[in-house]
Protein backbone atom coordinates (compact mmCIF):
# COMPACT_ATOMS: atom_id res chain seq x y z
CA UNK A 1 0.00 0.00 0.00
CA UNK A 2 1.31 3.44 -0.79
CA UNK A 3 1.15 4.54 2.66
CA UNK A 4 3.82 5.19 5.16
CA UNK A 5 3.87 6.04 9.22
CA UNK A 6 5.64 8.77 11.07
CA UNK A 7 7.27 7.82 14.23
CA UNK A 8 3.77 6.92 16.22
CA UNK A 9 2.56 5.74 12.83
CA UNK A 10 0.18 8.44 12.46
CA UNK A 11 -0.20 9.50 8.61
CA UNK A 12 -0.86 8.38 5.38
CA UNK A 13 -0.36 9.46 1.47
CA UNK A 14 -2.25 7.55 -1.27
CA UNK A 15 -3.74 8.89 -4.14
CA UNK A 16 -6.96 8.71 -2.68
CA UNK A 17 -6.17 10.02 0.78
CA UNK A 18 -4.16 12.16 2.60
CA UNK A 19 -4.23 11.92 6.51
CA UNK A 20 -1.71 12.87 9.15
CA UNK A 21 1.14 15.08 10.34
CA UNK A 22 2.90 14.15 7.51
CA UNK A 23 7.03 13.57 7.82
CA UNK A 24 8.01 14.57 4.07
CA UNK A 25 11.69 13.56 4.79
CA UNK A 26 10.70 9.73 5.79
CA UNK A 27 7.77 10.10 2.64
CA UNK A 28 10.46 10.66 0.30
CA UNK A 29 12.61 7.78 1.65
CA UNK A 30 9.10 5.22 1.51
CA UNK A 31 8.33 6.51 -1.94
CA UNK A 32 12.13 6.55 -3.12
CA UNK A 33 11.96 10.18 -4.53
CA UNK A 34 14.45 12.26 -4.14
CA UNK A 35 14.76 15.44 -2.83
CA UNK A 36 15.61 18.63 -4.70
CA UNK A 37 18.18 20.15 -3.28
CA UNK A 38 20.19 23.80 -3.37
CA UNK A 39 22.36 22.41 -6.14
CA UNK A 40 19.60 21.37 -8.23
CA UNK A 41 17.23 24.30 -7.45
CA UNK A 42 20.21 26.31 -8.95
CA UNK A 43 20.12 24.54 -12.07
CA UNK A 44 16.29 25.53 -12.29
CA UNK A 45 17.45 29.17 -11.63
CA UNK A 46 19.59 29.39 -14.76
CA UNK A 47 16.70 28.74 -17.19
CA UNK A 48 14.16 30.42 -15.23
CA UNK A 49 16.01 33.63 -14.12
CA UNK A 50 13.83 33.59 -10.84
CA UNK A 51 12.64 30.84 -8.41
CA UNK A 52 9.03 30.52 -8.39
CA UNK A 53 8.22 31.06 -4.29
CA UNK A 54 6.79 27.08 -3.92
CA UNK A 55 10.27 26.29 -5.13
CA UNK A 56 12.26 28.55 -2.73
CA UNK A 57 10.06 27.90 0.23
CA UNK A 58 10.39 24.06 -0.64
CA UNK A 59 6.82 23.56 -1.37
CA UNK A 60 7.63 21.82 -4.55
CA UNK A 61 10.24 19.96 -2.65
CA UNK A 62 11.05 15.84 -4.25
CA UNK A 63 11.16 15.04 -8.08
CA UNK A 64 12.17 12.07 -9.93
CA UNK A 65 14.75 12.53 -12.63
CA UNK A 66 14.51 16.21 -13.24
CA UNK A 67 18.23 16.76 -13.58
CA UNK A 68 17.34 14.21 -16.55
CA UNK A 69 14.61 16.50 -17.63
CA UNK A 70 16.68 19.52 -17.43
CA UNK A 71 20.31 17.82 -19.36
CA UNK A 72 17.33 16.68 -22.09
CA UNK A 73 16.64 20.17 -22.28
CA UNK A 74 20.38 21.36 -23.11
CA UNK A 75 20.18 18.79 -25.47
CA UNK A 76 17.62 20.90 -27.31
CA UNK A 77 15.06 17.86 -26.23
CA UNK A 78 12.14 19.86 -24.96
CA UNK A 79 9.92 17.89 -22.45
CA UNK A 80 6.00 18.56 -21.83
CA UNK A 81 4.42 18.88 -19.11
CA UNK A 82 1.34 16.42 -17.76
CA UNK A 83 -0.63 17.10 -15.01
CA UNK A 84 -4.54 16.19 -14.29
CA UNK A 85 -7.45 16.55 -12.37
CA UNK A 86 -9.97 13.80 -11.82
CA UNK A 87 -13.32 16.02 -11.57
CA UNK A 88 -15.56 15.50 -8.86
CA UNK A 89 -16.49 18.54 -7.51
CA UNK A 90 -15.50 22.55 -7.21
CA UNK A 91 -11.63 22.94 -7.71
CA UNK A 92 -10.15 24.20 -4.43
CA UNK A 93 -6.89 26.02 -3.46
CA UNK A 94 -4.76 23.42 -3.28
CA UNK A 95 -5.35 22.53 -7.00
CA UNK A 96 -4.79 25.97 -8.18
CA UNK A 97 -1.68 25.93 -6.63
CA UNK A 98 -0.15 23.13 -8.20
CA UNK A 99 -1.33 24.18 -11.78
CA UNK A 100 -0.18 27.76 -11.10
CA UNK A 101 3.01 26.61 -10.80
CA UNK A 102 2.62 24.45 -13.77
CA UNK A 103 1.86 27.40 -15.92
CA UNK A 104 4.86 28.85 -14.32
CA UNK A 105 7.19 26.03 -15.94
CA UNK A 106 5.30 26.71 -18.96
CA UNK A 107 6.28 29.53 -19.50
CA UNK A 108 9.44 29.68 -18.12
CA UNK A 109 10.64 26.83 -20.56
CA UNK A 110 7.89 27.47 -22.98
CA UNK A 111 6.19 23.94 -23.41
CA UNK A 112 3.66 21.87 -24.37
CA UNK A 113 0.96 20.59 -21.45
CA UNK A 114 -1.07 17.56 -21.85
CA UNK A 115 -3.81 18.09 -19.15
CA UNK A 116 -5.76 14.77 -18.34
CA UNK A 117 -9.71 15.09 -17.09
CA UNK A 118 -10.50 11.44 -16.37
CA UNK A 119 -13.77 11.82 -15.68
CA UNK A 120 -14.11 8.11 -14.84
CA UNK A 121 -11.41 8.18 -11.79
CA UNK A 122 -13.81 9.90 -9.30
CA UNK A 123 -16.93 7.11 -10.72
CA UNK A 124 -15.26 4.41 -10.05
CA UNK A 125 -13.91 5.27 -6.87
CA UNK A 126 -16.59 6.84 -5.39
CA UNK A 127 -20.42 5.68 -5.12
CA UNK A 128 -22.08 8.35 -4.69
CA UNK A 129 -20.88 9.88 -8.10
CA UNK A 130 -22.04 9.04 -11.59
CA UNK A 131 -20.55 9.78 -15.29
CA UNK A 132 -22.96 12.84 -15.70
CA UNK A 133 -22.17 14.34 -12.30
CA UNK A 134 -18.41 14.07 -13.43
CA UNK A 135 -19.00 15.34 -17.18
CA UNK A 136 -20.21 18.32 -15.07
CA UNK A 137 -17.19 18.54 -13.25
CA UNK A 138 -14.83 18.21 -16.28
CA UNK A 139 -16.35 21.66 -17.78
CA UNK A 140 -16.63 23.53 -14.46
CA UNK A 141 -12.91 22.27 -13.65
CA UNK A 142 -11.86 22.98 -17.05
CA UNK A 143 -12.51 26.56 -17.00
CA UNK A 144 -10.34 26.60 -13.72
CA UNK A 145 -7.49 25.29 -15.42
CA UNK A 146 -7.98 27.57 -18.35
CA UNK A 147 -9.05 30.66 -16.12
CA UNK A 148 -4.65 30.68 -14.75
CA UNK A 149 -3.56 31.56 -18.38
CA UNK A 150 -2.21 28.59 -19.36
CA UNK A 151 -1.43 28.97 -23.44
CA UNK A 152 -4.00 27.99 -25.57
CA UNK A 153 -1.82 27.46 -28.17
CA UNK A 154 0.71 24.68 -26.17
CA UNK A 155 -2.34 23.67 -23.52
CA UNK A 156 -3.81 20.08 -24.98
CA UNK A 157 -7.09 19.00 -22.60
CA UNK A 158 -7.71 15.28 -22.87
CA UNK A 159 -10.85 13.89 -21.15
CA UNK A 160 -11.05 10.34 -20.83
CA UNK A 161 -14.30 9.63 -22.05
CA UNK A 162 -14.17 11.51 -24.78
CA UNK A 163 -10.44 10.78 -25.96
CA UNK A 164 -11.61 7.06 -25.08
CA UNK A 165 -11.00 5.82 -28.94
CA UNK A 166 -6.95 7.57 -28.81
CA UNK A 167 -6.17 6.77 -24.97
CA UNK A 168 -7.94 2.63 -24.47
CA UNK A 169 -5.65 1.01 -26.99
CA UNK A 170 -2.38 2.83 -25.62
CA UNK A 171 -4.01 1.77 -22.06
CA UNK A 172 -4.03 -1.64 -23.03
CA UNK A 173 -0.63 -2.06 -23.52
CA UNK A 174 -0.03 -0.64 -19.90
CA UNK A 175 -2.48 -2.90 -18.38
CA UNK A 176 -0.83 -6.02 -20.06
CA UNK A 177 2.53 -5.41 -18.23
CA UNK A 178 0.72 -4.52 -14.82
CA UNK A 179 -0.10 -7.35 -12.66
CA UNK A 180 -2.52 -7.76 -10.21
CA UNK A 181 -0.13 -8.46 -7.34
CA UNK A 182 1.50 -4.92 -8.44
CA UNK A 183 -1.46 -3.02 -8.37
CA UNK A 184 -2.54 -4.15 -4.82
CA UNK A 185 0.67 -3.66 -3.56
CA UNK A 186 0.94 -0.13 -4.35
CA UNK A 187 -2.61 0.77 -4.04
CA UNK A 188 -3.74 -1.33 -1.49
CA UNK A 189 -6.75 -2.94 -3.44
CA UNK A 190 -9.18 -6.22 -2.21
CA UNK A 191 -10.82 -8.67 -3.40
CA UNK A 192 -13.62 -6.40 -3.33
CA UNK A 193 -12.47 -3.68 -5.29
CA UNK A 194 -13.93 -2.81 -8.50
CA UNK A 195 -12.19 -4.02 -11.85
CA UNK A 196 -12.39 -0.53 -13.41
CA UNK A 197 -10.46 0.97 -10.53
CA UNK A 198 -7.93 -1.36 -11.09
CA UNK A 199 -7.54 -1.07 -14.57
CA UNK A 200 -7.57 3.42 -14.01
CA UNK A 201 -3.82 3.27 -13.46
CA UNK A 202 -3.12 2.30 -16.82
CA UNK A 203 -5.34 5.43 -18.37
CA UNK A 204 -3.51 7.82 -15.74
CA UNK A 205 -0.02 6.56 -17.63
CA UNK A 206 -1.69 7.19 -20.87
CA UNK A 207 -1.04 11.05 -21.14
CA UNK A 208 2.64 10.49 -19.82
CA UNK A 209 3.65 8.94 -23.30
CA UNK A 210 0.67 9.67 -25.73
CA UNK A 211 2.27 13.22 -27.20
CA UNK A 212 5.13 10.90 -28.35
CA UNK A 213 2.94 8.17 -29.67
CA UNK A 214 1.22 11.29 -31.78
CA UNK A 215 4.32 12.80 -32.76
CA UNK A 216 6.20 9.20 -33.87
CA UNK A 217 9.12 9.89 -31.54
CA UNK A 218 10.47 9.27 -27.98
CA UNK A 219 9.58 12.88 -26.15
CA UNK A 220 10.45 13.37 -22.38
CA UNK A 221 7.52 14.34 -20.35
CA UNK A 222 7.48 15.91 -16.47
CA UNK A 223 5.00 15.82 -14.06
CA UNK A 224 4.36 18.51 -11.68
CA UNK A 225 1.67 17.40 -8.51
CA UNK A 226 1.54 16.87 -5.26
CA UNK A 227 2.63 14.15 -3.90
CA UNK A 228 -0.07 11.72 -3.17
CA UNK A 229 -0.18 11.34 -7.06
CA UNK A 230 2.98 9.22 -7.17
CA UNK A 231 1.96 5.42 -6.31
CA UNK A 232 0.82 5.85 -10.37
CA UNK A 233 4.26 7.32 -11.57
CA UNK A 234 5.84 4.31 -9.76
CA UNK A 235 3.62 2.04 -12.18
CA UNK A 236 4.20 4.10 -15.18
CA UNK A 237 8.09 4.48 -14.56
CA UNK A 238 8.04 0.56 -14.34
CA UNK A 239 6.15 -0.32 -17.70
CA UNK A 240 7.19 2.73 -19.69
CA UNK A 241 10.12 1.58 -20.68
CA UNK A 242 8.95 -1.96 -21.53
CA UNK A 243 6.81 -0.49 -23.87
CA UNK A 244 9.13 1.73 -25.77
CA UNK A 245 9.12 5.20 -23.72
CA UNK A 246 10.90 7.50 -21.59
CA UNK A 247 10.26 6.83 -17.37
CA UNK A 248 8.43 9.95 -16.92
CA UNK A 249 10.27 12.56 -14.62
CA UNK A 250 8.00 14.26 -11.61
CA UNK A 251 7.83 17.02 -9.45
CA UNK A 252 6.34 16.78 -6.13
CA UNK A 253 4.54 19.01 -4.44
CA UNK A 254 3.50 18.93 -0.10
CA UNK A 255 0.00 19.39 0.46
CA UNK A 256 -1.83 22.68 1.48
CA UNK A 257 -3.98 21.72 4.70
CA UNK A 258 -7.44 21.87 5.26
CA UNK A 259 -8.93 25.05 7.02
CA UNK A 260 -8.80 22.45 10.12
CA UNK A 261 -5.10 21.76 9.85
CA UNK A 262 -2.83 18.41 8.17
CA UNK A 263 -3.16 16.57 12.04
CA UNK A 264 -6.68 16.96 12.49
CA UNK A 265 -7.85 16.88 8.81
CA UNK A 266 -5.02 16.07 6.75
CA UNK A 267 -4.80 17.82 2.74
CA UNK A 268 -7.38 20.44 1.60
CA UNK A 269 -9.85 17.93 -0.29
CA UNK A 270 -13.34 19.34 -2.45
CA UNK A 271 -15.69 16.65 -0.01
CA UNK A 272 -14.86 18.74 3.19
CA UNK A 273 -17.39 22.09 2.46
CA UNK A 274 -16.32 24.12 5.72
CA UNK A 275 -11.99 23.44 5.86
CA UNK A 276 -12.19 24.14 1.77
CA UNK A 277 -11.91 26.86 0.01
CA UNK A 278 -13.12 26.34 -3.48
CA UNK A 279 -12.58 28.68 -6.31
CA UNK A 280 -16.16 29.65 -7.09
CA UNK A 281 -16.94 30.89 -3.33
CA UNK A 282 -18.02 34.11 -2.25
CA UNK A 283 -16.35 36.53 -0.63
CA UNK A 284 -18.81 36.30 2.52
CA UNK A 285 -18.28 32.49 2.40
CA UNK A 286 -14.28 32.57 2.07
CA UNK A 287 -14.39 35.23 5.30
CA UNK A 288 -16.73 33.21 7.08
CA UNK A 289 -15.30 29.98 6.87
CA UNK A 290 -11.48 30.95 7.61
CA UNK A 291 -13.09 33.30 10.98
CA UNK A 292 -14.92 30.22 11.76
CA UNK A 293 -12.83 26.94 10.80
CA UNK A 294 -9.22 27.98 10.47
CA UNK A 295 -6.76 26.11 12.98
CA UNK A 296 -5.08 29.31 14.62
CA UNK A 297 -1.55 28.88 16.47
CA UNK A 298 -2.36 31.61 18.35
CA UNK A 299 -2.81 31.85 22.31
CA UNK A 300 -5.99 31.99 24.18
CA UNK A 301 -6.16 35.66 24.65
CA UNK A 302 -5.08 39.17 23.69
CA UNK A 303 -3.07 39.27 27.01
CA UNK A 304 -1.52 36.06 26.82
CA UNK A 305 -0.65 36.46 22.79
CA UNK A 306 0.46 39.87 23.17
CA UNK A 307 2.98 38.73 25.74
CA UNK A 308 3.70 34.94 24.15
CA UNK A 309 3.30 35.35 20.65
CA UNK A 310 1.44 32.74 18.06
CA UNK A 311 3.10 29.82 16.47
CA UNK A 312 3.11 29.59 13.10
CA UNK A 313 4.27 26.48 12.22
CA UNK A 314 0.88 24.79 13.38
CA UNK A 315 -1.39 28.38 12.27
CA UNK A 316 -3.33 27.32 9.21
CA UNK A 317 -3.46 30.99 8.08
CA UNK A 318 0.31 31.67 8.01
CA UNK A 319 0.59 27.56 6.70
CA UNK A 320 -1.76 28.82 3.66
CA UNK A 321 0.54 32.39 3.18
CA UNK A 322 3.40 30.58 2.57
CA UNK A 323 1.88 28.98 -0.63
CA UNK A 324 0.37 32.10 -2.15
CA UNK A 325 2.01 34.97 -0.87
CA UNK A 326 4.48 36.34 -3.57
CA UNK A 327 6.66 38.42 -1.18
CA UNK A 328 9.89 36.74 0.72
CA UNK A 329 9.69 40.09 2.57
CA UNK A 330 6.12 40.67 3.74
CA UNK A 331 5.62 36.75 4.92
CA UNK A 332 9.05 37.23 6.87
CA UNK A 333 7.02 40.75 8.22
CA UNK A 334 3.74 38.39 9.05
CA UNK A 335 6.01 35.43 10.86
CA UNK A 336 8.07 37.83 13.00
CA UNK A 337 5.26 39.87 14.13
CA UNK A 338 2.99 36.79 14.82
CA UNK A 339 5.66 35.58 16.76
CA UNK A 340 6.22 38.93 18.65
CA UNK A 341 2.57 38.62 19.24
CA UNK A 342 2.51 42.26 17.54
CA UNK A 343 0.45 40.49 14.96
CA UNK A 344 -3.43 39.00 16.12
CA UNK A 345 -4.53 35.86 15.14
CA UNK A 346 -7.65 37.85 13.58
CA UNK A 347 -5.52 40.35 12.24
CA UNK A 348 -3.56 37.98 10.58
CA UNK A 349 -6.83 36.17 9.08
CA UNK A 350 -7.95 39.19 8.04
CA UNK A 351 -4.71 39.36 5.88
CA UNK A 352 -5.07 36.19 4.64
CA UNK A 353 -8.79 36.65 4.01
CA UNK A 354 -7.86 40.11 1.77
CA UNK A 355 -5.06 37.64 -0.36
CA UNK A 356 -8.08 35.34 -1.30
CA UNK A 357 -10.97 37.52 -1.81
CA UNK A 358 -8.95 39.52 -4.26
CA UNK A 359 -7.30 36.69 -5.47
CA UNK A 360 -10.64 35.06 -6.36
CA UNK A 361 -12.34 37.77 -8.03
CA UNK A 362 -9.90 38.02 -10.39
CA UNK A 363 -9.76 34.66 -11.24
CA UNK A 364 -13.59 34.38 -11.05
CA UNK A 365 -13.66 37.04 -13.81
CA UNK A 366 -11.46 35.13 -16.04
CA UNK A 367 -13.51 31.85 -15.20
CA UNK A 368 -16.62 33.32 -16.90
CA UNK A 369 -14.60 34.36 -20.51
CA UNK A 370 -13.22 31.15 -19.65
CA UNK A 371 -16.53 29.29 -21.39
CA UNK A 372 -16.02 30.44 -24.30
CA UNK A 373 -12.76 29.48 -25.02
CA UNK A 374 -12.78 25.67 -23.58
CA UNK A 375 -13.71 23.96 -26.76
CA UNK A 376 -10.20 25.57 -28.23
CA UNK A 377 -8.19 23.48 -25.29
CA UNK A 378 -9.91 20.21 -25.73
CA UNK A 379 -7.03 18.16 -27.84
CA UNK A 380 -8.43 17.36 -31.29
CA UNK A 381 -7.56 14.14 -32.62
P1 LIG B 1 -7.05 15.32 -7.95
O1 LIG B 1 -8.19 15.73 -8.78
O2 LIG B 1 -7.32 14.71 -6.60
O3 LIG B 1 -6.10 16.56 -7.69
C1 LIG B 1 -5.65 17.37 -8.76
C2 LIG B 1 -4.25 17.88 -8.43
O4 LIG B 1 -4.22 18.61 -7.23
C3 LIG B 1 -3.27 18.06 -6.33
N1 LIG B 1 -3.86 18.24 -4.99
C4 LIG B 1 -3.32 19.06 -4.06
N2 LIG B 1 -2.20 19.78 -4.09
C5 LIG B 1 -1.90 20.51 -2.98
N3 LIG B 1 -2.68 20.51 -1.87
C6 LIG B 1 -3.82 19.78 -1.80
N4 LIG B 1 -4.57 19.83 -0.71
C7 LIG B 1 -4.18 19.01 -2.95
N5 LIG B 1 -5.21 18.17 -3.24
C8 LIG B 1 -4.99 17.71 -4.50
C9 LIG B 1 -3.09 16.62 -6.76
O5 LIG B 1 -1.82 16.12 -6.42
C10 LIG B 1 -3.23 16.75 -8.27
O6 LIG B 1 -2.01 17.19 -8.83
N6 LIG B 1 -5.70 11.01 -10.19
C11 LIG B 1 -5.58 12.46 -10.19
C12 LIG B 1 -5.95 13.09 -11.54
C13 LIG B 1 -4.83 13.01 -12.53
C14 LIG B 1 -3.55 13.61 -12.38
C15 LIG B 1 -2.84 13.27 -13.56
C16 LIG B 1 -3.00 14.41 -11.37
C17 LIG B 1 -4.83 12.36 -13.72
N7 LIG B 1 -3.63 12.53 -14.36
C18 LIG B 1 -1.53 13.73 -13.71
C19 LIG B 1 -1.70 14.85 -11.55
C20 LIG B 1 -0.98 14.51 -12.71
C21 LIG B 1 -6.43 13.04 -9.10
O7 LIG B 1 -7.31 12.43 -8.56
O8 LIG B 1 -6.10 14.37 -8.79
Amino acid sequence: MAETGSKTGDFKVTPWEVKGDIDYDKLVQRFGTEKIDSKLLERIRKHTGELHPLLRRGIFFSHRDLNWILDEYDKGNKFFLYTGRAPSGPVHMGHLVVWQFAKWLQDKFDVEMWFQFPDEEKFLFKDELTLEDTKKWTYENALDVIALGFDPKKTFFLIDTVHAGLMYKEACKVAKKLNFSTAKAVFGFGDDTNVGSIFYTAMQSVPAFLPSVIKGRNRPCLIPAAIDQDPHWRISRDILPKIGYYKPAQIHGKFLPGLGGMTEQGKMSSSEKNTTIYSIDSEKEVRDKINKYAFSGGQVSIAEHRKNGGNPDIDVPYQWLTFIEDSDAKLKKIRDDYVSGKLLTGELKAILIDEINSFLKEHQKKREKAKSQFEKFVYKC
